[in-house]
This record gives C-alpha cells, sequence and structure tokens, in this order.
C-alpha cells in the first residue's frame, strides 16, 4: 500500500471575498488540487465567515472538490444545506459534535465524503473508535478561528500519531493539516504523515500561488507516494 500523491488545498479564507471567482480560478490554473472553505459561526470560534449560498456559487465556477471545514456548533443542521450546495467533503470537530458517529453517517448518507477533525489540545485517542467510518483526518495545527497563525509545534508530532493510527488501523482515510502550513514546514508535515496541506495565508500573500503551490508540492515530493510501514513494523504508541 502507498499513501496517495500529496495534495494542496489553498484556503479561500485569505481570498479577496469580492472577488472569489477570479480567486479560485487563479488558483485552479496554479495547479490546487481542492479549494478548502472554511465556515466560521462566530459562536465555536470567534469568527464568522461563510454559508451554504457560497459554497453553492463556488460549485458553479470550479470543478476540484470543495473542501468544507465546519469551524461550527450543532453541524447536523446544517448538513443537508452544505451538501446540496456542493460540497465534496464536509469535516466536522470532534469538540462540536455530541454524537459524533451519527454526524459521520449523516455526511456520508447524503454521499458526502465526511472528514473528522480535532482541535490542537484534542487528544488523538479521540478518534480511535470513529477513524474507521471517516474519510478524511484533519488535524489542526493552529487554534481555529483565523488564518495567517503560526503553526504549533507540537502539531507535528500529532500528526505522526494520527499516522500511526490510520497504518494500524488500515485506514485509507485521508490526514489532512491545516494551519500556519507553508513551503518553509511542508516537508516535515509530509514526512510526519500528511496528505493533504491546507495553506491560506501563505498562498494568499505571495505574488505567484503557482509557485508556492509548486514549492509546498516539492517539499513533500520525496515523501508523498512512500509505502506505508509494514503492519508488524508500526509503532504503538
Ligand atoms: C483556521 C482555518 C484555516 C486557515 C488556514 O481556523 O481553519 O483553514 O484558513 O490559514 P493559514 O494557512 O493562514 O494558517
Ligand atoms: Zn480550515
Amino acid at each position: 500500500m502507498t499513501r496517495p500523491i500529496l495534495k494542496i488545498a489553498p484556503s479561500i479564507l485569505s481570498a479577496d471575498f469580492a472577488r472569489l471567482a477570479d480567486e479560485v480560478a487563479r488558483l485552479e490554473s496554479a495547479g490546487a488540487d481542492w479549494i478548502h472553505v472554511d465556515v466560521m459561526d462566530g459562536h465555536f470560534v470567534p469568527n464568522l465567515t461563510v454559508g451554504p449560498p457560497i459554497v453553492e456559487s463556488l460549485r458553479k465556477v470550479t470543478k476540484l472538490p470543495l473542501d468544507v471545514h465546519l469551524m461550527m456548533t450543532n453541524p447536523d443542521a446544517y448538513l443537508g444545506a452544505f451538501a446540496d450546495a456542493g460540497a465534496d467533503y464536509l469535516t466536522v470537530h470532534v469538540e462540536a459534535c455530541v454524537h459524533l458517529h451519527r454526524t459521520v453517517q449523516a455526511i456520508k448518507e447524503r454521499g458526502v465524503k465526511a472528514g473528522v477533525t480535532l482541535n490542537p489540545a484534542t487528544s488523538v485517542s479521540t478518534l480511535e473508535d470513529i477513524v474507521g467510518d471517516a474519510d478524511l483526518i484533519l488535524v489542526m495545527s493552529v487554534n481555529p478561528g483565523f488564518g495567517g497563525q503560526r503553526f504549533i509545534p507540537s502539531a507535528l508530532d500529532k500528526i505522526a500519531r494520527v499516522r500511526d493510527l490510520l497504518d494500524r488501523t488500515h485506514s485509507a482515510a485521508l490526514l489532512e493539516v491545516d494551519g500556519g502550513v507553508k513551503p518553509d514546514n511542508a516537508a516535515p508535515i509530509v514526512e510526519a504523515g500528511a496528505d493533504v496541506l491546507v495553506a491560506g495565508s501563505a498562498i494568499f500573500s505571495s505574488a505567484d500561488y503557482a509557485q508556492t503551490i509548486k514549492a509546498m508540492r516539492e517539499a513533500g515530493q520525496a515523501l508523498s507516494g512512500r509505502p506505508a510501514p509494514a503492519p508488524s513494523m508500526s509503532r504503538s504508541r
């Protein structure tokens, strides 16, 4: 079993929201693999962003997968709206879901891939009984709510422990990392086990999106597609 090719998912949180279609077109021609959409409710996180109508509008202007990160309390109430709007992935926070298994099933029943994410202080052990149902695990490497924050160094060890959990359980779920990711730190993040890198400010603050995406891709290139460790060789932590 080899790991999937590294994917780059620019977060439009740092885009010019008045020119979203243009920004997405630029990302597409710059080589983005997915579009990461940060939904914030002003309650689960101290910031407000976008909802289903924006996802619906994005769906009309791109064929790239829409990777929708729900930083919200009670996401269950909005899963149908985001699925109908055209989301390809819906990722919910462990901390926001009392009945996480039910929420994950509800996402999949709508034909959407289900992601599960952890805040920096939430233990990897909370994934053990849901990892078999998830299509994607997202490790937050900043406290969610804002773009442009610094990568929390301890996230590297956490990514490695999630990678180990996925390998031990023979899970095909993708491992995504979000927050403070840039060309400079992409290599150790991929080395720790990431399959998908989210980047907002690193891409949007650069003059040349294609160059930045390429730099991130190259940083991880030698490592993505690496063979997964044989089960007998997995570290157990
Ligand atoms: C943080 C969001 C991230 C954010 C990443 O709450 O979930 O997706 O946009 O932005 P950067 O790459 O600037 O840390
Ligand atoms: Zn995000």
